[in-house]
């Protein structure tokens, strides 16, 4: 597939940001959008509920935010391990452009996040990490969204995160702004 090697970058930035960061949120905060991670970052939980959830996300700031192809994206989250995160957890991905899917897939959370430095056993307990990943300049502009559900070998939730983000026409033409 044409688009497969900036996909995969991006993707891979995103399949780490939200298999990691992603997470249940300590309370509902009444008033904001109870699906919005907090902090500057276009991510969303996919369930209001997230008492389950193996994963508590704090925080996740991307810098710049919305990401930009062909910049450098910072990713800095925080968030809480509930329960030991172990050998067998997977991430159920999905990735659409525009009405076009384009991935559906299953991948192993353990292999993923070896990308920002961490390895499983993830211990019970807060957790952070810092991570800057080059996005390709090629990335065909339109929008994207990106599903990531996380569970446990066991099949027991660990969070789920979406997101929707539109690479602009100009990164891959040069400086033209093309209407879409
Ligand atoms: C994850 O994806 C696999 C393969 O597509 C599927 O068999 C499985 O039911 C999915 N798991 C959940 C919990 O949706």
């Amino acid at each position: 597939m044409r688009f497969s090697a900036p996909l995969i970058a991006l993707l891979a930035t995103s399949a780490n940001a939200l298999s990691l960061y992603g997470g249940a949120e300590k309370a509902i905060i009444a008033g904001d959008d109870e699906l919005d991670v907090p902090g500057e970052n276009p991510l969303k939980f996919c369930e209001a509920d997230r008492t389950k959830d193996h994963i508590i996300i704090d925080s996740v700031i991307l810098t710049p935010n919305p990401p930009e192809a062909g910049k450098v994206l910072k990713i800095a989250a925080s968030g809480d391990v509930k329960h030991e995160i172990e050998e067998g957890a997977y991430v159920n991905l999905s990735v659409k452009y525009g009405y076009i899917r384009l991935i559906n897939t299953k991948a192993d959370l353990c292999e993923e996040i070896k990308n920002v430095d961490l390895e499983c056993p993830i211990k019970k307990g807060p957790i952070a990490i810092i991570k800057e990943v080059e996005l390709p300049k090629e990335i065909p502009p339109g929008k994207y969204t990106v599903l990531a559900d996380v569970y446990t070998k066991d099949g027991e939730h660990i969070t789920c995160l979406t997101a929707a983000v539109t690479f602009g026409a100009k990164s891959a033409l040069g400086n033209f702004n093309i209407d879409l």
